[in-house]
């Protein structure tokens, strides 16, 4: 195995761009695992699956071909040689990804994937079960939290600069009941590691985030 340094965490809590901006920093890949969850979510709405249809999820999970492209960044997620990047990025599939994420077939056919894309090369792996459940032995663990207010601006802000038209309190009450789905089910539920550095960004820019990642990970 490489080495891994995950990164897990809320919806909001900034994860996603300090894991990009990490990664870079490192010279390693950076891993978007929730980005996995998306596609497959994707796919199910695409092909009309119901989510009850476990037989069928199964079958379908087993035969994606889900693989990243780095040549740009941020990275591109590509589902049968297909690049669905921009389409995951929905709050249909915001809410759906979480949804079909509780499915243990779904879990396992994930976890093994992002298992063997970190065994090839270095990797930050960004999501929810990464230090506890997916690479129990990784070199660094950190869990970033942040206040719901701020959580709810930060995507509220991603939302609006991409057109999108949501108010505050819709985007808050996704959050919420997607923080609920995350936290509540039963399988690789959303929480901090044993031995994972929690840091609250609620007061902290990018930046600062990521200079306080760095400087755990090079005094270990
Ligand atoms: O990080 P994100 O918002 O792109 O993730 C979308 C959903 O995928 C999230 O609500 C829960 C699920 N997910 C997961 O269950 N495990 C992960 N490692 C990453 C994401």
């Amino acid at each position: 195995m490489a080495d891994v340094i995950t990164i897990d965490g809320p919806a909001g809590s900034g994860k996603s761009t300090v894991a990009r901006i990490l990664a870079k920093r490192l010279g390693y890949i950076y891993l978007d695992t929730g980005a996995m969850y998306r596609a497959v979510a994707l796919m199910i709405k695409e092909k009309g699956i119901s989510v009850e249809d476990k037989e069928k999820i199964k079958k379908l999970c087993e035969s994606l071909r889900i693989r990243f492209s780095y040549e740009s960044d941020p990275p591109k997620i590509f589902v049968n040689e297909v690049d669905v990047t921009s389409k995951i990025r929905t709050s249909e599939i915001d809410m759906l990804s979480s949804i079909i994420s509780q499915i243990k077939e779904v879990r396992d056919a994930m976890t093994r994937l992002q298992r063997e894309i970190a065994q090839k090369e270095n990797t930050v792996a960004e999501g929810r079960d990464m230090g506890t459940v997916v690479f129990p032995d990784a070199r660094r663990k950190f869990f970033l939290t942040a206040s719901l207010p701020v959580r709810v601006m930060r995507r509220y802000k991603e939302r609006r600069e991409k057109g999108e038209d949501v108010s505050l309190k819709q985007i808050e009450d996704e959050l919420r009941k997607r923080d609920m789905q995350d936290q509540m089910r039963s399988i690789s539920p959303l929480k901090p590691a044993k031995d994972a550095i929690i840091i609250d960004t609620t007061d902290m820019s990018i930046e600062e985030v990521v200079e306080r990642l760095i400087s755990y990970i090079e005094n270990c």
